[in-house]
């Protein structure tokens, strides 16, 4: 799907999500989890670099500072929108990419261009979506002030990694700052698509995006990559989870509940589904998966 057309589709996603106040709620859920989850991964980071490049390590404390303020701020809509933030259930993309970016490195040596193509990739993916939500809030509300905050400072956050990034190809590693950004958008992609792929076949295709990652990495761990990540992805009790969640938040959801209600009549009625009706998209989703699921297999025969 090229760029524009993800942006609309993208878009789109944000206009239902804003009218429907459960839907907003969960996505600001998920939201605060990253935020502060990613707060504490940088402050992390900042710590182990301290002793080895105190310049990095403080400009890191200042970075997780403010998405641990970013936390407190969406925290803050969130109590007005009626709830205060809870753990998400499902495959959390901030826990997806940690996990799928630091078996990807080396355990025993930080290295410096690693770290900031990881976190800039992130940071990347934060802003995208911060704009694409703000854009649909009403502008008057104290959620888009907040929140257009939160994106204007995601966007300083990329700016200062991509002029990190650019210094250090200028210092002769541009080679390894490609390396690296090429990894770990790869990764990046993967631990998106994983943390929304709740559709038949999910385990298998969150499999195939662990072998695309290995290929990525030297020969020789390739093999306790993909083994190490299989093994972690072998927990089905996560995905369970996410799918729970999305009938809890249709069982709680008047709105919702209301979509799915009109959906039955239709069925009942021997009528199609729209398919921008609750089922029918879930229907088409899953339609869509399975076809992707088998595709290889069929274009193979
Ligand atoms: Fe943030
Ligand atoms: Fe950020």
């Amino acid at each position: 799907m090229s760029a524009t057309r993800q942006e609309v589709a993208m878009r789109q996603v944000f206009e239902r999500i804003v009218a429907d106040p459960d839907l907003h709620w969960a996505t600001m859920n998920l939201y605060y989890y990253s935020e502060y989850h990613g707060a504490e991964g940088i402050a992390a980071l900042a710590a182990r670099t301290e002793a080895t490049n105190p310049q990095l390590a403080e400009a890191l404390v200042h970075h997780a500072e403010d998405e641990f303020r970013h936390a407190a701020m969406i925290a803050d809509i969130m109590t007005d929108f009626g709830d205060a933030p809870r753990p998400p259930l499902g495959i959390k993309y901030v826990d997806e990419f940690a996990a799928l970016a630091t078996a990807s490195s080396n355990p025993d040596q930080l290295d410096e261009v690693e770290l900031l193509a990881a976190l800039n990739v992130t940071e990347k993916r934060g802003l995208f979506s911060f704009a694409l939500h703000v854009a649909t809030l009403p502008k008057e509300g104290k959620a888009y002030k907040l929140l257009n905050q939160v994106k204007n400072e995601e966007a300083g956050h990329v700016r200062w990694g991509n002029t990190q990034l650019a210094r250090l190809k200028a210092e002769g590693r541009a080679a390894e700052v490609q390396r690296a950004q090429t990894k770990f958008e790869i990764i990046e992609q993967a631990a998106y698509e994983t943390s929304l792929d709740i559709m038949p076949g999910a385990p298998l295709r969150r499999l195939r995006r662990i072998v695309d990652i290995a290929r990525e990495l030297p020969p020789e761990h390739q093999i306790p990559y993909v083994v190490g990540q299989f093994l972690r992805a072998a927990n089905p009790v996560p995905l369970l989870g996410a799918r729970w969640q999305l009938v809890e938040t249709i069982l709680s959801s008047a709105r919702l509940r209301e979509q799915v209600g009109a959906d039955v009549r239709r069925i009942l009625a021997g009528q199609p589904l729209a398919t921008d009706s609750l089922l029918g998209r879930l229907v088409d989703d899953a339609r869509r998966a399975v076809e992707r699921l088998w595709r290889p297999l069929t274009q193979a025969a």
